[in-house]
This record gives C-alpha cells, structure tokens and sequence, in this order.
C-alpha cells in the first residue's frame, strides 16, 4: 500500500521537474471514504470572476506573480490600488459548473477565480486539516489564507492537500484558480464529444483526521484463498487490507461486520500496513447481485478514529468467452451514460442527480451502465450500487492522446490510480475501462500496456477493458483486430453500423472477434430528434433510430461471446460538436431517452429486447 504514496511523490515530484513551477508539497493522497471522516462541507456559494488573461496568476511579462488574486488584497488606504475585490463579485454554487449557472460563461473555456470564507473553531494540537476536492475540471491552483497549497490537473478525479500549517482558528479563506482550457498533452486531449463544464464541480470537504490515520483500506471479497486459508467450498475468502497515512506498526485495528457476527483484530505492520483475508462461512455471505444488492454495514476503528462503511461482496470473473458474477453467467444488459443531469443538463454531482439517470435506466431494463468517458462523482457511484447496478468506470484517456509525451502519461496514470483508489471497495464496480476509441501505434500500445500493468497492480478483484473500435467491414465482414486484447479480460468494441458506416447492412455482416474472451459491445446506435417522425430511411427521425436499433440488435445477437451491451448513449447530452439547427442545437442526440426525458421510439426496441435476455 505505501508504494502508493511513493509513486504518489514520484509523480508529484515528476511534475514539478517536468513542469518547472515550485508545487507546495501538501499534496496527500484522498483518504479513503472521506464522506465517513469527521468533516465540515465547504459547500454552497462562492464568490467568483473570470480572469481571461489569467492577470491574477502572471504580470504583463506573463511570470507568475506573487501579489496574484489568490492574496485577495484589500485596500488598506484610500489611495491603495487593488483593481479586483472578491467579496464584491457574483456567487455560484459549488459543487457545480459555471456553464449552465452564468450566461457569459457558458461556452467560456479559462480562468475562473474562486473564493470561499471559512471557520474553524477549537483546533486540537493533534489534529491534521486536509481539504479534500472531489473533482475541479480541469487544472485547479489551490491556495489557503493567500499561501499555494498545491495545482492538480484532471478534471473527475479527487485530491487533497494537508492544509494544517496553513489554517488557524477563527476566519480562514480558500481561493480556487481554475482552467478549463483544453490542450492537446492534455487528458482528455483538446477534443471530445461532451461539454467542457468548467468549475468546482464537486464537493469540497476539510476534513480533520489525527496526526496518526487510517489513509486507505480495501475490503472485498477475493477468488481465491491466499497462504494461510485453506480452500474450502464452504466457505468465502474476504481480502482485507489498510494502510495507515504513515509507517507506524503495532497500531491495533479492528474490523466489524456486525450482521456477520465478525470482529476481528489486527496489528499494522513496521510499513503501517496490514495485509490479511478473512474466511466467512459461505451460507452466511449475501453476495452483492442486481437483483439483491446487499450491503454490509462495516466499522474499522483505531482507538477513537472510526470509519463506516458500506460494502458488497460478490466476485466477477471470465471463464472463456463467458462473464461470471458470484459464478454464474450474466448478460450485461446496459447503456452508456455521460454524467449530466436529466433536464437540466448540468453536471451531475449528488445521489439524487444519479437517481433519476438510474430510474430511465431501470425503464430499459438495464443491469449495467458504462460510466463515459470519465470517473462519475462517488455519489452516483454508490447510489448505483444500492440500486443494484454493474458499472464500468473509465478514464478519459480518449481518441488521439499524447502517447510519447511523459507528462501526459503521468497525468493518466495518476488518473487511473484516484479512480480505483476512490472506489475499490465498490462491489457495483466490475470493469476498469483504461481508454476509448484510441488510435493503433506502438505508442499507444505501450501508454496503455502500462496502464493496464499499473490496474492489475492495483487491483485484482476486477476485470480490465477498454473501449477498442470496429470501424470498417470488407465483404460485410468485421474483424476486431487489437493488440490491446492481450492486456484486457474483456474485450469491448464501438461500431456504429447504420450510423456512420453501412446503412441497412447489419442484416449482411458477420463478425469476427479472434479472441478467447467474453464480448461487450460498448456503444453503437445513431441519432434521433425527439418527436420528429417519417420514413424509416429519414436520418434524424425517430423511426430511422428504431429501425437501426431493430436491425443492430439482430445483427449483435449473432455474435458468439456476446456478453454485453452498451448502447450510445441514455440520453441526448451536451456537445460543442454537434451544431445542426432544428435537430441537435448543441445536443448528441443518440438518447434512448431526449434530455428531457422523452422516451424514443428505439427505447421500446431496447427495452423489448433486454427484456429477453432476462
Ligand atoms: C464515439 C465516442 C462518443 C461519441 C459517439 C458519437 O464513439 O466514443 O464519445 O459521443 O461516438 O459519435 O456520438
């Protein structure tokens, strides 16, 4: 576990040289499970202002400054010159996007400066303050009472920095820079089809924790029993291991399952770690399923430091060309979803903003859903997994990134590291997705051939996928050709036949997918305005989509090792590539549903079908 926080100032450290700018080392890892550390919610309205010029970062010769905004300088004499005041400028809502909370910045990409007042009251000598963001799209400055406290780039995934030299009892103030601006070594890189909501788009947290605290833990149930157990079908093997923020042994923990009668007590090793399964009796285990997403209410304490949880167990695996859940085959009957809100197309950042996505998903009869192209707030996270949906969560490692640029490599893998950090106690999670429709070269075979050795490091209770791409037929035959497919469990492809390629030819092709594996069709589908009728053979009508859907599904089934699929996409969404007047108005509009919840008529084809593979 502590090579974690290695690569972690690795990282940091390979930024600072790559980048040149001095980073304030406050940079910690998110402690796991944040939302059950002692905390106070930073949330709710913030002073903001764009700074297109970024002129509260750099002087006119463009060096960064150091009587930036971030001091948030007052006026202490009348003929003082301070030419910005945040107390006098607009607030939004944090968590959110500036996009859709301010006209003037809806289709705005730069700076936006913001400001929070805060606070604290009885500091104890002992405590540790981190301040905790669960996502700032996409590069944040953070600075506290004027001092920098760190810069993180990546726009979905969380980060911390220990603030506690920063803070002091009474008024604080924390100043966001943020830049949405997009660029090519970016990740994602400088195009992809979705809105650039700009922002603080989730929630921001300081959390106190002790001078000594539980940094990370993982619990879930494992295939198989490690040295010490012996393999018996009677009973389950549960992997448990923590890592305290610090290399401190004999610190006792113990761990609680209560409905299991379970309390077992362990002692962290000289690294601060503890590495060790549990064996419960399988009668006693409700594994986690769609149809009973059980979880276990768990306690892991030290001394007076307690974290609850919840969490399901259940195993997911490949046997062949088939996918097992707690052993048995499933079908994954899903859809992709980007995450916006249901009418409000804002960006999603609560349970309840999830809840509605998930219930149109429910109508379709759906099981699973590929979370696009990014990691999506841990709110919907777990609000599917009590709902009883499979997810598959990926990284925006999309189209053609900066494959030999090291920066961006280390920005990725960064990426990847938050995302199964944050949710690996998530049973709802089956499948880490490293990448989406990228291009072949030996460059992006090797970015991502080390992202998928960096995953099965981090994680091996999961299976790895990425989205690969069929995007031509010779002879009405299409071949999946990947050299990715020696580093995935599944393998998951995008075609989009009867959209952007081979109009009513789905009934004549044929498929061949070379590869010993289960198959998910990760998207395919085509666009429809909601309401538009006509001819079936009229793009745009909402009888062209039901006809390619109707002709597509017929078509899949075919394919031997169909495991899944994920159609493009739940809802029509925001996107700056989708311009045509009267139909899209800056909507993809492949929804099942349109963005205000319209069913098409494609919904009743999907929905048919799925109900078949019940
Ligand atoms: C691509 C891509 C999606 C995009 C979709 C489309 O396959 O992965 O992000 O929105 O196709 O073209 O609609």
């Amino acid at each position: 576990m502590k090579r974690k926080t290695f690569y972690r100032s690795l990282t940091v450290a390979l930024l600072v040289m790559l980048t040149g700018e001095a980073i304030a080392q406050k940079e910690v890892p998110a402690p796991q499970n944040v939302y059950a550390r002692q905390n106070v919610s930073l949330n709710g309205d913030w002073n903001y202002f764009a700074d297109l010029q970024e002129q509260g970062y750099y002087d006119y010769r463009m060096n960064p400054t150091k009587w930036g905004y971030f001091v948030n300088a007052k006026p202490q004499n009348p003929s003082d010159l301070i030419e910005y005041d945040f107390d006098m400028s607009p607030t939004m809502h944090v968590p959110g996007d500036w996009n859709t909370q301010d006209e003037q910045l809806f289709l705005y990409e730069g700076t936006v400066w913001f400001k929070k007042d805060f606070e604290i009251a009885n500091i104890k000598p002992s405590d540790r303050k981190l301040l905790y963001f669960g996502a700032v799209n996409y590069e944040a400055i953070v600075y506290v009472n004027g001092k920098k406290a760190g810069k993180h780039v990546g726009g979905f995934t969380p980060f911390c920095y220990d603030v506690t030299d920063m803070v002091k009892e009474g008024k604080n103030f924390v100043i966001v820079k943020v830049d949405n601006k997009r660029h090519k070594d970016n990740v994602p890189t400088q195009i992809f089809d979705w809105w650039n909501y700009g922002g603080i788009t989730r929630d921001v947290l300081l959390v106190t924790v002790g001078e000594t605290y539980i940094d990370d833990y993982f619990l879930q149930l494992s295939r198989e029993a490690k040295t010490g157990n012996r393999k018996s079908s009677n009973s389950k093997y549960i992997d448990f291991s923590l890592a305290l923020n610090r290399e401190e042994a004999g610190q006792e923990i113990t761990l609680s399952i209560p409905e299991l009668k379970l309390k077992q007590k362990f002692v962290t090793d000289d690294k601060g770690q503890i590495n060790s399964q549990l064996s419960v009796p399988s009668s006693k285990l409700e594994l986690w399923s769609p149809e009973n997403p059980k979880l276990y209410k768990v306690e892991i304490a030290r001394g007076d430091e307690v974290i609850t949880d919840e969490i399901g167990f259940r195993t997911i695996e490949t046997r062949g060309r088939q996918l097992l859940l707690n052993g048995k085959p499933i079908f994954l009957r899903g859809v992709c979803s980007h995450e916006e809100t249901a009418y409000t197309s804002r960006r999603c950042n609560s349970a309840e903003d999830a809840d509605t996505l998930l219930g149109w998903a429910r109508q379709l009869g759906c099981n699973f859903l590929r979370l696009a192209h990014y990691p999506h707030n841990e709110h919907a996270v777990r609000e599917a997994e009590r709902q009883g949906f499979l997810l598959w969560s990926e990284i925006p490692v999309y189209w053609t990134i900066s494959w030999q640029n090291a920066d961006t490599y280390a920005n990725a893998e960064q990426q990847l590291r938050d995302m199964i950090r944050r949710d690996h106690n998530r049973a709802a999670i089956i499948i880490w997705s490293l990448a989406n429709e990228t291009p072949h070269s030996d460059a992006r075979d090797q970015f991502l051939g080390r992202l998928a050795t960096t995953a099965r490091s981090l994680d091996s209770t999961r299976l790895l996928s990425m989205a690969m791409e069929v995007t031509g037929a010779s002879n009405y035959v299409n071949r999946l050709q990947d050299n990715m497919n020696k580093y995935v469990d599944v393998v998951s492809f995008n075609q989009y036949i009867g959209w952007y390629r081979d109009v009513n030819d789905a009934p004549k092709m044929k498929w061949e997918i070379p590869y010993e594996k289960p198959v998910i069709i990760s998207e395919f589908g085509g666009g429809a305005k909601a309401g538009l009728h006509g001819d079936k053979g009229q793009r745009w009508t909402e009888e062209f989509q039901e006809n390619l859907y109707r002709e597509n599904l017929a078509m899949l089934e075919k394919i031997e090792g169909l495991s899944g699929t994920c159609p493009w996409v739940l809802k029509d969404f925001r996107s700056p590539r989708r311009p045509l007047p009267g139909i899209q108005d800056g909507f993809n509009r492949k929804g099942l549903f349109s963005d205000q919840g319209k069913r098409k008529l494609a919904f009743y084809v999907l929905r048919d079908w799925y109900e078949s593979k019940k």
